[in-house]
């Protein structure tokens, strides 16, 4: 049994031939009634996945000081846009307002933006953020100009990407068709070599690869408003760093893994980022990508840990000693998830990214 907009996706095939990776997954998470992240949030332990900030509230604390010192070193502007990307139930946010409470200034100059397409989570910020009264947005490019900081955790992997598998004719598009019922959705190769090729890499047949045209134009944008208007950006995704290409798409549902092409609107897909190929598309000064467990010890999370400890229950203790380890842990998030820092190149290098820092 497919869903309604399994249904919707196969019609349009019929119609109008294949579709391509990039554009099933653009329908299967952002169509406006029935797509994944358009209808009821799935984040939280009862949904399809937890994200860093739900896991701890150290995580949120430590990248509010990091925008703090930022803000700090581009000269303490007022105002400041402080922008987030998919903020999910604003925790992150909620969570680094709160640590920065006590830096003089830094709150009244805060004008936040929020980057949110789904309406369930707009209510849940609404409810986490309301003393900032923020302003949301269904794109970045509708936030309003002037100095800026940016953070976004878990929001490129989101991102529609374009998938690729060499053949021994060259690099060739993998698309999403149809099978001989004329319903049900299935994967295919287009025929004859792609115009992507030429971003692509050598390797032998039977290598895959993947291209988020999505993730760059916005790595473009934000990079472009950063030159134009300073301000610094916090990358935070699961990826790789250069290395060699593959496929990384993958479908959850309900904490499992599931088949990309089922139940369309119901499953989370996500691809890991491509952190070389976004910093090279910011057009600005990058710093890293460094692996997020390094970033967070060298941000002082294990000493954070210690302090919330001493005041806790035997219970909440080994609650935060294992949220520490799930987002520093090298078999866990820790070395997984990559943080790429993006900004002003008249600042001094950002906290986090060396053992100097
Ligand atoms: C994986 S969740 C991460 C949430 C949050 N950053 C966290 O760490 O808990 C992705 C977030 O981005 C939002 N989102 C996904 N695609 C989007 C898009 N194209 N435009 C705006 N928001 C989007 C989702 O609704 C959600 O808030």
């Amino acid at each position: 049994m497919t869903t309604e907009l399994g249904r919707l996706i196969a019609r349009r095939i019929a119609l109008t031939g294949p579709i391509s990776m990039a554009d099933f997954m653009g329908e299967a998470l952002g169509h406006p009634r029935l797509g994944y992240y358009r209808r009821a949030a799935a984040l939280g332990a009862a949904g399809d996945f937890v994200t860093a900030p739900e896991i701890s509230q150290m995580f949120g604390e430590l990248i509010g000081a990091w925008l703090a010192e930022r803000w700090q070193a581009i000269g303490c502007p007022n105002p400041v846009r402080l922008i987030e990307l998919g903020p999910g139930r604003g925790t992150l946010m909620a969570d680094a307002l709160r640590a920065t409470r006590a830096i003089p200034g830094f709150h009244i100059a805060i004008d936040l933006h929020l980057v949110e397409t789904n309406a369930t989570l707009r209510a849940a910020q609404r409810n986490a953020l309301a003393a900032f009264r923020p302003t949301w947005h269904e794109r970045f490019e509708e936030v309003p100009d002037g100095p800026s900081l940016i953070v976004a955790n878990e929001f490129f992997d989101a991102l529609p990407v374009r998938q690729f598998v060499r053949t021994p004719g060259g690099w060739a598009e993998r698309m999403v068709g149809l099978a001989g019922d004329g319903e049900t959705l299935r994967l295919a190769l287009a025929p004859g070599a792609t115009p992507f090729a030429a971003f692509l890499p050598e390797a032998a047949p039977g290598a895959e690869a993947e291209i988020s045209e999505a993730g760059l134009a916005l790595a473009a944008a934000i990079g472009a408003r950063l030159r134009a208007g300073t301000g610094w950006a916090l990358i935070v995704d699961y990826g790789r760093d250069g290395g060699a290409p593959g496929s990384s798409l993958q479908a959850v549902r309900g904490h499992r893994g599931a088949d990309i092409l089922d139940r369309p609107g119901e499953t989370d897909l996500s691809a890991h980022v491509d952190f070389s190929a976004l910093a090279a598309a910011m057009g600005a000064r990058t710093v890293g990508p460094t692996a997020q467990g390094d970033f967070l010890k060298r941000l002082g999370i294990v000493h954070r840990a210690e302090t919330l400890k001493a005041r806790a229950s035997a219970e909440q203790r080994s609650a935060i000693e294992a949220a520490l380890m799930r987002l520093i842990a090298p078999d866990q998030m820790g070395t997984l998830f990559h943080v790429l820092a993006v900004g002003d190149d008249r600042s001094a290098a950002p906290a986090g990214f060396s053992d100097m820092t």
